[in-house]
């Protein structure tokens, strides 16, 4: 993968302190770009700009791993949002690329799902993304040109059982960027959605803490990718001129969905049958 037209350029990441963002944070540093950090824990946030810096001192300067900046952020905050999007400009003056990736999942079903459960997972996975992308579209319209990445899931286009109101929140993500995609046709302002599978990161940890129990991983080991594949797929995506609409880090499940789509009862079966091979 050819890399080098990227060096310089900046990518703002949220949710970069774990997994997927962490990852991505960290391959687009080693591809030269300056990355900003955001999250709402500085500790962890501190933790991934070390690891930047640690790469870059161990090859010295030639390594052409970029800079980090950290911005802390709670993505569900307006005021907490515009700021970071204010202190990056003021520090690099520049967007070219945001990664809208902060979320989590929730294992409840439909029935048992509270409302204010439905409102927060909205609030961070959908709202936060609403907010970030409000927030770089005039800054890219103005540079005359950026690109807006915003994490999906494999399950945007197919819901899963005991994840159906994140599965929302992913489908309503989705949703927006098909939408940008046609507005913004034209303008040299790229729009891209990822659509992970299960993987290997906090998610599952954070959802079972939610739930107050062990919930285990939905997907198949089989089929669990390591956060560091999703983040060469994305940096792949990024170094691309036309970058690609949409990135499926599993190509095998692209199909599986697809199908699934168009015979949805297929799709349900399927998933039924995951679930109770996952709860035994
Ligand atoms: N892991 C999977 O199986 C999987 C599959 C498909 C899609 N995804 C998607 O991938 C994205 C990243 O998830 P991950 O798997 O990497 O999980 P993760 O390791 O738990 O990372 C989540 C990140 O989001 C941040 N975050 C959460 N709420 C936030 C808020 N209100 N404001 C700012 N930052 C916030 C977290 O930091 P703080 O808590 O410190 O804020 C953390 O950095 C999510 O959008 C998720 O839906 C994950």
């Amino acid at each position: 993968m050819n890399t080098q037209h990227l060096k310089g350029k900046t990518i703002l990441i949220t949710g970069a302190s774990s997994g997927i963002g962490k990852a991505t944070a960290i391959a687009c540093a080693k591809a030269g770009m300056r990355v900003v950090l955001s999250a709402r824990g500085l500790d962890a946030l501190e933790q991934t700009a070390a690891q930047i810096n640690m790469a870059k001192d161990a090859f010295g300067d030639t390594s052409g791993g970029g800079d980090a900046i950290i911005i802390p952020c709670d993505v569900c905050d307006d005021d907490s949002v515009q700021t970071l999007f204010e202190q990056t400009l003021d520090a690099v003056g520049k967007i070219d690329v945001l990664y809208a990736n902060a979320g989590y999942g929730l294992f409840a079903s439909i029935e048992d799902t509270a409302d204010k459960q439905i409102r927060d997972i909205f609030e961070t996975n959908f709202y936060g993304t609403v907010r970030c992308v409000n927030q770089a579209l005039p800054i890219m319209r103005k540079q005359g040109g950026g690109h807006i990445i915003i994490c999906s899931s494999a399950c945007s286009e197919i819901s899963l059982p005991m994840y159906g109101y994140y599965a929302a929140t992913k489908a309503a993500q989705d949703s927006m960027a098909g939408a940008m995609r046609a507005e913004l046709a034209g303008t040299e302002i790229h729009v891209s959605t990822v659509h992970p599978i299960g993987t290997y990161t906090d998610f599952f940890n954070q959802v079972s803490n939610k739930a107050g129990k062990d919930v285990g991983l939905n997907t198949p080991d089989s089929l669990m990718q390591t956060p560091e594949h999703v983040a060469k797929c994305i940096l792949k995506n990024i170094a691309r001129s036309k970058p690609k609409p949409e990135v499926w880090p599993h190509w095998f499940t692209r199909l599986g969905v697809s199908l699934c789509t168009a015979f949805p009862g297929l799709g349900a079966k399927v998933t039924r049958k995951m679930h109770q091979r996952k709860s035994g």
